[in-house]
């Protein structure tokens, strides 16, 4: 018990460090797994990594385990899932009660077992228990990782799960996207090829002439920044935006009946029954899908278990090339940011052939990064995977294997790795080539190019209950119901500070001047400028327009707060009605419009009657009044509202909701984090490597003395200073190389001897570095407690704070009469 309570504490202080806890270290010579736990750094994940293995070898174990912590990390993930099992991320259960596995178990499974299913659950409840417990875990992690994160399964095309709409993947690329020729290239040529192999025309981007069609539509229309959906398509398809393709008239490339063809066939997928459900639900948003209205971070489990290879490969092809769009929007971070998870990458990134999915796969491989996004695949069969596109990934796990030659492929993919990223670790064939030969379920070998040498571990107990694939039937039941998703999101997500009294709602009918209309247009002086404004779009058509009179004001403030550095633009159109009462105009009673200053016009619409006009609209010398009372009054009310970090010392950006700033907050509590370990790494490093030293010096006595005594005092000298330390340090200092040596000498020191005043000295030289050791790992334990919890900007109550306008930064650029139809 009391080693129990111990170990979680250990626990977390890793979670504080972004350090992920997959498992323990594997002893390959005693064939067992030892009691050290084996620490990921999540900073490596941003090179991103592989997880190969044959079927039941731990893979999807391993993947669940490090999604599990990186959701406790508060990092969100996109997770590909093509055959069901990422689902179980949400069969979470704190209290591990056997009602809470009932519903999940697996049938079949208890059939085989001869037990009804209700006992099975039973079991399975005990089982989940005990494994985790084994494993240092217990439900109230479970409740921490619920706690962490939202966990929801979206299933594209289907109404199972959340339904997502690829509508938006027609919409035109964001502006940082589209100045970057290659990639709209690529954007428009991906999204064309996976359209057409869902009309299941398999399409050659050079030979077919509807390929060439339609990237050059769509290229044409996203570079103007225009967005598509499908209906413009089919349209823009019979009558194109250009007249050449290449040097050749369209006519002669692709005749108008032809095309009338091309029309018509996207023309029926769009009208299938099946494909509205393609259209229905949430937008395929990235940010959506990696955050929750309220800033939490999301793990997103795209489900595609259900869809045909063409469906599939659509999908994830769209889900790419937004991911390429979302992230080259963010700035750039030496964190880890987020996780794109693929469960089993086979046919996505083959080395032959060009499926769409491939080029945006490399182009996230190679630049994502910089931007904190890691990919993480999983596969069983090493041959479907490109290894050049692999090239630059850091971490290789590397689980039990089918065959000889899958081994002999997966080595020869490393040593070519190795070899184009030039690494400092070359690799060692032989060394790996034995340590892959025997492993069991659920051991890895992880090769990381971060790290000095390869490593055995076994994964840990999944805080998941891993009941395998689930049905649509399950995910329907672990999905929230539609209407209630939908507008939770809608409405925190508009939460703004209060700013001033600028756009009360009130009604617009029933105000001053609501008499008989006039058939004709008062007559007023020329100095009074008048404007109309634009009919709505709705009713336009048909029934004249009744024009009603009111005053429109056109300004602009900018707030600044020079001694914080802080500034804002706040540009509007305010409509107020004009009265007959002693004061004709209340700046107060303002309604904030819409409409932009260009879209008015000089001249009323024909046929058109107006209302009556109060008098003081009459007076071309109150509208320069009305425009000093507006000035006076913005003076007065205006404030550009702000969010203010305590934490973090930071303000949010104008424009900025709560929800992004808190995104963003996030973002920086972690650089901050990870650049605090960075420094603790730097003012401690030459103190361990001083350690380390004289470690190595005993040891060297050690060997010479050849004696053996107080073994078991030397080992535990030895194994000291692994847990706070090789959470800090990683395994990149504590060379586990040089501590299995000192143990190994130290076994070997035995038998008491003569020489026993030699074997005092080396041994008190060892109590001194373990000391040393001792007092360090205190030290770092006290200011790793000093990072924890102070940053937490999900919860954090932050402040508002307001800029206000100088009397000069007040710019009135048009009062006038307008005229409003109704
Ligand atoms: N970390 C873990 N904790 C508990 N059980 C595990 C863990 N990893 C694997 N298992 C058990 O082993 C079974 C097989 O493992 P897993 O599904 O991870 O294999 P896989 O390599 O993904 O296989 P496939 O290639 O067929 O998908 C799981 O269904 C589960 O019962
Ligand atoms: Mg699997």
């Amino acid at each position: 018990m009391q080693q129990e309570t111990e170990v979680s504490t250990t626990l977390k202080t890793y979670e504080k460090l972004g350090v992920f806890y997959l498992g323990r270290e594997f002893d390959s010579q005693k064939g067992e797994t030892t009691q050290e736990p084996f620490l990921y750094d999540s900073r490596d994940l941003v090179t991103h990594a592989v997880i190969v293995g044959m079927t039941g070898s731990g893979k999807t174990g391993l993947g669940i385990g490090l999604l599990e912590e990186a959701a406790i990390d508060g990092i969100p993930a996109l997770i590909v899932d093509p055959k069901g099992d990422l689902a179980n991320l949400l069969l979470t259960f704190p209290e591990l009660r056997p009602t809470d596995f009932a519903p999940w178990v697996n049938p079949d499974d208890a059939r085989r077992k001869g037990l009804e299913p209700d006992q099975y659950a039973v079991e399975q409840s005990a089982a989940w228990r005990e494994g985790l417990a084994t494993w240092d875990q217990d439900g109230e992690r479970i409740g921490r990782l619920r706690d962490s994160a939202e966990f929801r399964i979206y299933t594209p095309g289907s109404s199972a799960g959340t339904p997502i709409s690829i509508l938006s993947s027609f919409q035109a690329p964001p502006s940082a996207l589209r100045d970057d020729q290659d990639l709209l290239r690529e954007r428009v040529s991906a999204t064309v090829t996976s359209l057409l192999g869902l009309l299941g025309m398999d399409a050659d981007p050079i030979q077919s002439r509807a390929h060439i069609l339609l990237t050059n539509i769509v290229d044409h229309m996203w570079r103007k920044g225009q967005d598509m959906d499908l209906g413009t398509l089919i349209r823009m398809v019979q009558s194109p935006p250009v007249e050449r393709i290449g040097v050749m008239e369209l006519e002669s490339f692709f005749p108008a009946k032809d095309r009338f063809q091309l029309a018509m066939t996207i023309n029926n997928l769009l009208a299938s029954p099946s494909f509205s459900a393609w259209l229905e639900g949430e937008p395929l948003d990235i940010d959506k899908l990696l955050y929750a209205p309220d800033g939490r971070p999301r793990m997103s489990i795209l489900s595609i278990a259900h869809l045909s290879d063409a469906e599939r490969m659509f999908f994830v092809s769209l889900l790419l090339n937004q991911t390429l769009g979302w992230m080259r929007t963010r700035p750039g971070t030496t964190s880890l940011r987020a996780l794109l998870y693929f469960d089993e990458i086979y046919g996505f990134l083959p080395p032959i052939g060009e499926p769409p999915s491939k080029r945006p796969l490399l182009t996230l491989l190679k630049q994502a990064r910089a931007f904190g996004l890691g990919v993480v695949v999983a596969t069983q069969n090493p041959v479907d995977l490109d290894y050049k596109g692999l090239s630059n990934t850091g971490t290789w796990f590397i689980g039990r294997l089918q065959t000889d030659q899958d081994k002999q492929r997966i080595l020869k993919g490393l040593q070519g790795a190795a070899e184009d990223t030039g690494g400092s670790q070359g690799v060692d064939t032989d060394n790996l080539s034995q340590l892959l030969a025997g492993l069991g379920k659920r051991v890895f070998l992880m090769h990381n190019v971060h790290e000095n040498h390869p490593l055995l571990f076994q994964t840990r107990w999944t805080l998941s209950y891993l009941s395998g694939p689930m049905t649509r039937q399950q995910i329907r039941q672990l999905s929230p119901s539609r209407g209630e998703a939908g507008h939770v999101s809608e409405a925190s997500e508009q939460q703004r500070p209060v700013a001033g009294a600028t756009s009360r709602e009130r009604s617009v009918a029933g105000t001053a001047g609501a008499g008989a209309a006039l058939s004709t247009r008062p007559v007023l002086p020329p100095e009074v400028v008048q404007l109309f404004l634009p009919r709505g779009s709705e009713g336009a058509d048909g029934g004249s327009i009744v024009y009603r009179p009111c005053l429109l004001a056109h300004f602009r403030v900018h707030f600044v707060d020079t001694r914080k550095g802080l500034q804002a633009d706040d540009e509007g159109v305010w409509l107020i009605d004009i009265t007959d009462q002693a004061v004709p105009v209340d700046f107060a009673e303002a309604e904030r419009s819409s409409i932009s200053p260009s879209s008015l016009s000089n001249a009323p619409a024909d046929g058109a009657t107006f209302r009556p006009l109060a008098v003081a609209a009459t007076d071309a010398k109150r509208y320069k009044q009305w425009s000093r009372e507006l000035a006076d009054h913005l003076y007065r009310t205006q404030r550009h509202p702000l969010w203010y970090s305590d934490a973090l010392s930071e303000y949010s950006q104008p424009g900025e909701s709560e929800r992004d700033f808190r995104i963003r907050l996030m973002d920086l509590a972690r650089e901050k984090r990870d650049a605090a370990i960075a420094a603790l790494r730097k003012s401690y490093e030459p103190r361990l490597r001083r350690l380390q030293e004289r470690e190595e010096q005993v040891e060297r006595q050690v060997n010479r003395e050849r004696e053996q005594e107080s073994r078991a005092k030397m080992s535990s000298v030895v194994s000291i200073g692994t847990s706070i330390l090789a959470a800090v340090f990683g395994r990149k200092l504590i060379s586990t190389r040089s501590v299995g040596h000192a143990a190994a000498a130290a076994r070997g020191w035995g038998r008491a001897s003569s020489q026993a005043a030699d074997v005092v000295e080396a041994e008190k030289k060892l109590e001194s570095v373990q000391s040393e050791t001792e007092k360090m790992e205190q030290e770092l334990e006290l200011e790793v407690h000093g990072l924890e919890e102070t940053l937490n900007p999900l919860k954090e109550r932050l402040a508002t704070y307001e800029l206000k306008p100088r009397k000069t930064d007040i710019e009135v650029r048009l009062v006038a009469l307008a005229w409003q139809p109704n």
